[in-house]
C-alpha cells in the first residue's frame, strides 16, 4: 500500500511581533484578559507589502531545506488558505513558480481546518498515483480581514505559514508504517453564521472582515474535535497511549486543554504554540509541527495526531507517523 510519508517541514513567521499590551492603547482590553481567556501572549503580523504567497514561499523553502530537496523535486503543491493573494490565480501557483516546482498546484479553503483537508487530499492523490512528492502548505494573513474595533476577534489572530513535504513510499498497511495513517473530515453548513467573513466576490464585491460568535464556536469545538480525533485513532487501530504528540489547531489554550483531557492525552504530549503565534488558521498546525520538529520533540517514528475546527463549521483530524 502506498503511504504519504513526511520527509521534511518548515515554517515562516513575519518579523513584526505584536504583544497583547499593544491592543490596550486602542481597545477596551487587557493583556491579562487575553492571556487568561485564550493563552495568547503575542502574534506576528505581516508587513504591508508581504502577501500570503511571500510567507508561503519562505515556509516552502524551509521545508525543502529540512528535507534536503530542491523545488524541482516537488510534483504537486496543495496550499490551504482563506486569505489568498488574489481571487485568482491560486496562491499555490505563485509558490510553484518561486520554488521551481513542476507538476500542478492549487489552493484549498476550509479555513482553520484547511491544513487537515489539504493533508487528506494529498494523501488521496498519493494513493491514487497522481503525484509522488507533494508539498502541503498552510499560509494566512488574517491581519488583512480583522475588524480592529472588535475586541472579541482582532486580538485572537496572527499571520504565518507552515509546510510539510509528503513522499509516496510503500508501506505494509499496518499502524507501524510511516506516513498518513488515517484522516477524518467533517463540515456542517448550518453553522455558517457562527464564523464568517462579511464580504466576498459574488456577494458584496468587497473583502469584508471576520465575524465570530466566539462562545458558540467554543461550544462546538471540544466535542467535535475529540470525536474526530478518536475516529482517526480508531480508523488506524491505535489508542491514545500510542500517540507521541498531538499537534492541534492553535485557536485557544482552553480548547486545546479540554480536547486533550477528553481524549485522555496528557498536556505534556500536546504541542502548544498559541502563546507565540495566536490563531493563524490553516497555518497553525504545520507551524506548530515545524516548531516541535526543530526543537527535537518530534522524532522519526513518532505518531502525531492533528485536529482542527473553524468556519463552516469545518473540522477534522489526521494521524501521521514521521
Ligand atoms: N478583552 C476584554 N474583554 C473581552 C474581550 C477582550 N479582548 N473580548 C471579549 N470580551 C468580553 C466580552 O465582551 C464579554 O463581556 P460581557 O460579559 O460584558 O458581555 C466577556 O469578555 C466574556 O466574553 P466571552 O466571549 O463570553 O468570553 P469567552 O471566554 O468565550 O472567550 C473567545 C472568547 C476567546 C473568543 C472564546 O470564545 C473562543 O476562543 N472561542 C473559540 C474561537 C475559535 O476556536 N474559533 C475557531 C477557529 S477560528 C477560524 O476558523 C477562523
Amino acid at each position: 500500500i502506498l503511504r504519504a510519508v513526511p520527509v521534511g517541514c518548515g515554517h515562516y513567521l513575519p518579523e513584526r511581533v505584536v504583544s497583547n499590551a499593544e491592543f490596550e492603547a486602542t481597545l477596551d482590553t487587557t493583556d491579562e484578559w487575553i492571556r487568561a481567556r485564550t493563552g495568547i501572549e503575542r502574534r506576528h503580523f505581516a508587513a504591508d507589502d508581504q502577501k500570503t504567497s511571500d510567507l508561503a514561499i519562505e515556509a516552502a523553502r524551509a521545508a525543502l531545506n529540512d528535507a534536503g530537496l530542491q523545488g524541482s523535486d516537488i510534483d504537486a503543491i496543495v496550499l490551504a488558505t482563506a486569505t489568498p493573494d488574489q481571487t485568482f490565480p491560486s496562491t499555490a501557483t505563485r509558490v510553484q513558480h518561486a520554488i521551481g516546482a513542476g507538476g500542478f498546484a492549487f489552493d484549498m479553503q476550509a479555513v482553520c481546518a484547511g491544513f487537515i483537508y489539504a493533508l487528506a487530499n494529498a494523501d488521496a492523490m498519493i494513493k491514487a498515483g497522481q503525484a509522488k512528492r507533494i508539498m502541503v502548505i498552510g499560509a494566512e494573513t488574517f491581519s488583512r480581514i480583522l475588524d480592529w474595533t472588535d475586541r472579541g476577534t482582532c486580538v485572537l489572530f496572527g499571520d504565518g505559514a507552515g509546510a510539510v513535504i509528503l513522499e509516496a513510499r510503500e508501506g505494509d498497511g499496518t499502524s507501524a508504517d510511516a506516513g498518513i495513517l488515517s484522516t477524518d473530515l467533517h463540515s456542517d453548513g448550518k453553522y455558517n453564521h457562527l464564523l464568517y467573513v462579511d464580504g466576498g466576490v459574488s456577494s458584496t464585491g468587497t473583502i469584508g472582515v471576520l465575524r465570530m460568535q466566539g462562545p458558540e464556536v467554543f461550544k462546538h469545538a471540544v466535542g467535535k474535535l475529540s470525536a474526530a480525533g478518536n475516529t482517526a485513532m480508531e480508523k488506524a487501530g491505535v489508542s491514545p497511549d500510542d500517540v507521541s504528540y498531538v499537534v492541534p489547531h492553535q485557536a485557544n489554550l482552553r480548547i486545546i486543554s479540554a480536547v486533550a483531557n477528553k481524549m485522555s492525552l496528557p498536556i505534556d504530549r500536546i504541542v502548544v504554540t498559541v502563546q507565540d503565534h495566536g490563531n493563524t488558521s490553516a497555518a497553525s498546525i504545520p507551524m506548530a509541527m515545524s516548531v516541535a520538529r526543530a526543537d527535537g520533540r518530534i522524532k522519526s517514528g513518532d505518531l502525531i495526531l492533528m485536529e482542527a475546527i473553524g468556519g463552516g463549521l469545518a473540522w477534522g483530524a489526521a494521524l501521521m507517523r514521521w
